[in-house]
């Protein structure tokens, strides 16, 4: 009698360890699904997060800053990369209205571009001249520009 019930009780086990690889598996599979790849991003900023993303506040303060330093210059007053000054440039700005670059890319990524600028193109390095805090905050805006 006792024989049949151990199998039983063993199969069961079995079923179970499998059933929670299965999700465990899944669960790594979700939080690797969050972060985009991003091969070109430097190893110095990948672990970066945007410590302002809870702050309500930090996104008009981008806005004002996109609007303010020079970025709505290039990019446009709607982000839409057809500011005044975007006349004859090659690669155009970026367009954060297409909803592909917030989509393909981490707040870590946006806020490497702010702050290195993009080699061979128009994009300038702000490095020096907004603050980190600011930078985050243009982060926070153009995020919240996604969806719209
Ligand atoms: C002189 C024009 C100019 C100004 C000023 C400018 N940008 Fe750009 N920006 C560009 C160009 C050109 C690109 C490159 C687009 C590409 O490679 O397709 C770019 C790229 C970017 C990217 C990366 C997107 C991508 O697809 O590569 C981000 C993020 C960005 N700009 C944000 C900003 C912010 C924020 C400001 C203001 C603090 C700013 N830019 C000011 C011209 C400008």
């Amino acid at each position: 009698m006792s024989h049949p019930r151990g199998h039983t009780l063993l199969t069961t086990a079995i079923i179970i360890t499998a059933l929670a690889a299965l999700a465990a598996g899944v669960v790594v599979w979700r939080l690797q699904a969050r972060r985009p790849v991003e091969p070109d991003l430097p190893a110095a900023y990948r672990a970066l997060e945007n410590p302002l993303a809870t702050d309500v506040s930090s996104r008009d303060n981008g806005m004002r800053l996109f609007m303010n330093k020079g970025c709505a210059a290039c990019h446009g007053a709607h982000a839409d990369g057809r500011g005044p000054a975007a006349r004859g440039l090659n690669p155009a700005p970026a367009d954060f209205t297409a909803g592909v670059i917030l989509r393909d890319h981490s707040d870590a990524w946006l806020y490497w571009r702010i702050t290195e600028g993009k080699h061979g193109t128009a994009m300038p390095r702000w490095d020096g001249v907004l603050e980190t805090k600011e930078r985050w905050e243009i982060v926070s805006f153009l995020r919240s520009l996604e969806g719209e």
